[in-house]
Order: structure tokens, then C-alpha cells, then sequence
């Protein structure tokens, strides 16, 4: 059974006439790592807040069709039984972040689950370590920089163990190097523990590389859906004014029009460099 499984999904937000999703189908199995990327207003943020049941249950409004997560209705379960479920990191670590301590910050969920106190300290100290802030856990949270921000709220979230981790823009307050630190974290949690991960992200050379699959949105609908490699070859060749493809599979796709042949899109430039240093110097 697919982790995540919407059909025929559409949502329009309380007072507005054109639906924000548009029969959105898809199905996510338990460990992918998915990269949903798409021009801004596309609706990549109002999919993760049906993964939640913000959207219901929240922001109201109109929702057609199915979607279930780990085998819940979200249309019938509630926010906090569906928190257990996905953890929601967001664009800015600020709104995640409140208490005088980050130690504190991560606590703070779990004390809202009714956890014993040596389990919430245990999980609060494993979290920290995940994103490696165990050296600031004493700090209050806006001392801290935009980086380890980003990472106290991953670990917040990290915290309550959900077996779904969704990423809604993490690093878009974020200086390339720390974006990168971050995706790094990312994939460093999906490959140790039992996780499925979504990323909302327009970066995608840093991230494409560890994702399983790449999914692109434009006007509230799923318009590419696949392998990452496939997935960019096609959106270089059909959407590239539209949506931001990385430079490097653009050059992949200009160099093999030329009639150098690259063999399958690349995702890095390592990969890119690799076969044109061959040709250089065979
Ligand atoms: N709270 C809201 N109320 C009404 N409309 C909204 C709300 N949030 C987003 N929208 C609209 O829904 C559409 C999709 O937005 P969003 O999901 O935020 O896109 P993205 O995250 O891809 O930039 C946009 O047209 C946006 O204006
Ligand atoms: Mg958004």
C-alpha cells in the first residue's frame, strides 16, 4: 500500500473561484524520496498542507476527492493524529521557532504528545545530534544563524519520529552553502532511518542527485512525474522558460544537440564533466 495516495484531488481555498489543485493523482510508497518543484503559485505548498490535513481542517474551503496517508483519510482524521503521521518543516525556521532554548523548541511537541520525561530527553538529544546542534542546545534560537535555525526546526520535527518528513522550500531564507548543509541533512536522515521524504525545492542541482523521483507542478496540476534523470530530460527539452531547470541539464541538452553525445541527463556537474574530460583527453 503507497504511503501517500491522493486521486483525483481538487481544492479550492475558501473565496476563491479557480481551484489551487487540479485532480491531482499520485502515490508515494513508504521510503521514495520525492522533489516537487514548479513555478511559484503552482500550488507545491497547498499539496503539503493536504499531506497534514491543514487543508482541510484549517484553511477549510472545498476539497474533492481522495487522499489518503499511511492508510488515513485525511478528510476524517485530525490535524494532531495526522501530525504523528508528517512532520512539516517550512520555507522560514523563524515560525517554527519560539521557545528560549533549542532545547526547549524540541521538547516542546513532545511534551504536548504526553511523553514520559527520560523519553523526551532522549529524543531531544538524538534529534540535536541528526542535524548536529548538540553544541548549541542551551542557545536561544535567535542568536542562532539562518542555517541552524532551519536545522533546530528540522530537528523539531524530527523529534516526534513521523515516519513522513516533507521539506515546503527549507532553504529558500538560506545562503547557497547552508542550503546545501541542509539538503545534505535531508538525505543523511532518509538513507539512516525508515523515511519517506517530499522536498518543495527550486535549488535542484544540489538536490536532484539524492532524490528517487522528481515530480513538477504548473497550475495546480502534476505535469511531470518520474525519474529525476527522465524528468529533466523532458523538462528541458518542454519547459525550460517555465520552470527552473538546472543549468547543468540545460547544458546537457544544448551540448547533445550539438551532437556531442552525453549519454543520460545529468544531474551534477561532476557528471557532466566526467564524459566531456574523457573526450578531452581519451
Ligand atoms: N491561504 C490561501 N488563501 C487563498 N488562496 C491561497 C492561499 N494560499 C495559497 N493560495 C493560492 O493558491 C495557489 C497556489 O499557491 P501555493 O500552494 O502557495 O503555491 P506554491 O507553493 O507553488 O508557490 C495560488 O494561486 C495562491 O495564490
Ligand atoms: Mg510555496
Amino acid at each position: 500500500m503507497a504511503i501517500i495516495e491522493a486521486q483525483s484531488l481538487t481544492y479550492k481555498y475558501p473565496n476563491s473561484q479557480k481551484p489551487a489543485l487540479q485532480n491531482i493523482n499520485l502515490k508515494v510508497e513508504k521510503g521514495e524520496f520525492v522533489v516537487i518543484s514548479g513555478p511559484s503559485g503552482c500550488g507545491k505548498t497547498t499539496l503539503c498542507r493536504c499531506f497534514n490535513g491543514l487543508i482541510p481542517h484549517f484553511y477549510g474551503g472545498e476539497l474533492q476527492g481522495e487522499i489518503r496517508v499511511n492508510g488515513l483519510n485525511v478528510k476524517e482524521v485530525s490535524t494532531a493524529k495526522l501530525a504523528t503521521q508528517v512532520g512539516l518543516v517550512f520555507q522560514n525556521p523563524e515560525n517554527q521557532l519560539f521557545s528560549l532554548t533549542v532545547e526547549r523548541d524540541v521538547a516542546f511537541g513532545l511534551e504536548n504528545l504526553g511523553l514520559p520525561p527520560q523519553e523526551i530527553r532522549r529524543r531531544v538529544d538524538w534529534a540535536l545530534n541528526l542535524v548536529g546542534l548538540s553544541g548549541l542546545k542551551d542557545k536561544p534560537p535567535f542568536e542562532l544563524s539562518g542555517g541552524q535555525q532551519q536545522k533546530a526546526a528540522i530537528a523539531c520535527v524530527l523529534a516526534m519520529q513521523p515516519p513522513i518528513m516533507v521539506f515546503d522550500e527549507p532553504t529558500s531564507f538560506l545562503d547557497p552553502l547552508s542550503a546545501r548543509e541542509i539538503f545534505n541533512i535531508i538525505a543523511e536522515l532518509h538513507a539512516k532511518l525508515d523515511l519517506t521524504v517530499i522536498v518543495v525545492e527550486h535549488r535542484l542541482e544540489f538536490l536532484t542527485a539524492h532524490a528517487s523521483r522528481l515530480i513538477f507542478m504548473d497550475e495546480g496540476k502534476i505535469v511531470l512525474d518520474g525519474k529525476p534523470r527522465e524528468v529533466l530530460k523532458e523538462a528541458s527539452e518542454s519547459f525550460s522558460g517555465k520552470i527552473g531547470i538546472p543549468k547543468v541539464a540545460l547544458l546537457h541538452r544544448r551540448l547533445t544537440l550539438q551532437g556531442i553525445s552525453l549519454g543520460s541527463t545529468s544531474l551534477t556537474v561532476d557528471e557532466l564533466a566526467e564524459p566531456l574530460r574523457r573526450m578531452l583527453h581519451p
